[in-house]
């Protein structure tokens, strides 16, 4: 895993923007796995800006939302379609019909999970997907224990999650629904280059176990060691128990610089 540790979050999340956007220049028509929650937002503002300061065009793009809360449905304004068209999707050229996220209302649920797979596949797979890791270590929805090897399937979020989630729920945590549809640790695993963004002090102990611990089922995102190219971007107090930081820093300060944006 590359560790690219940057003085603040904005100077992190426009890092990730440049490899997205260099990724949509070369490959027009690829395929994004988006997240939602208050991590990506400074990569999303970074993208709008580059789509209406240097036209960057979205406009063949197909995205791939890693979750949906079951029970909400898209107008509900905590519901992840309405968070990712508040916050990327109407302010740049995506069309509707290459935008897909989990449907939280699917009347059979593990039908929708097995097409939603199917979808990612027709579409050749997933060439960049954004994460998030939650304070427990979890990367989508995929919460402690859950199998390494997994799909997308139903899940129950730990209370821990939902006491994380209830600050977007008016900070009332039993309006957080407990059930989500979420794509799997395998499925995450199967996109060509993964993008993992982690801020703050009160993700440092995850991001420390996701990069320096053991492998475990225990740390959803320790998954990602085993993974070809994850880059992982931190601002300063998430990266503040990791033992390594300075070698990563050093690393990175003697990449050409050709290399740092792809
Ligand atoms: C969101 C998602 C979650 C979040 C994680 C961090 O689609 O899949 O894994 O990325 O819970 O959430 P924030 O960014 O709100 O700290």
């Amino acid at each position: 895993m590359e560790v690219i540790i940057s003085d603040s979050s904005k100077d992190a999340s426009m890092r990730a923007a440049r490899l997205i956007a260099k990724t949509v220049k070369e490959k027009p028509d690829a395929a994004l796995g988006l997240a939602t929650g208050g991590t990506p937002l400074e990569l999303y503002r970074a993208l709008i800006a580059m789509h209406k300061s240097d036209g960057l065009d979205f406009s063949k793009v197909r995205t791939f939302n890693l979750d949906e809360y079951i029970g909400l449905p898209e107008t509900h304004e905590h519901s992840y379609h309405f968070f990712m068209h508040e916050n990327f999707f109407k302010h740049v050229n995506v069309k509707p019909a290459n935008i897909h996220i989990p449907n939280g209302l699917a009347k059979n649920v593990e039908r929708f999970c097995f097409e939603y797979e199917a979808q990612i596949k027709a579409a050749g797979g997933i060439d960049v997907q954004v994460l998030g890791i939650g304070s427990d270590g979890h990367i989508g929805f995929n919460e402690p224990t859950s199998s390494m090897a997994s799909r997308t399937r139903i899940k129950t979020l730990t209370p821990a999650t939902i006491e994380d989630n209830a600050r977007f729920f008016n900070g009332d945590k039993t309006l957080v629904p407990p059930h989500v549809i979420t794509m799997g640790i395998g499925t995450i695993m199967d996109a060509r280059t993964i993008v993992m963004l982690a801020f703050g002090s009160n993700k440092a102990d995850a991001v420390a176990k996701m990069i320096e611990g053991p492998i475990t089922a225990m740390v959803p995102a320790s998954a990602l060691q085993m993974h070809e190219r994850t880059k992982c971007f931190t601002d300063l107090p998430a990266a503040s128990k990791l033992g390594h930081a300075e070698y990563y820093k050093w690393v990175y300060s003697r990449k050409p610089d050709w290399q740092k944006d792809s």
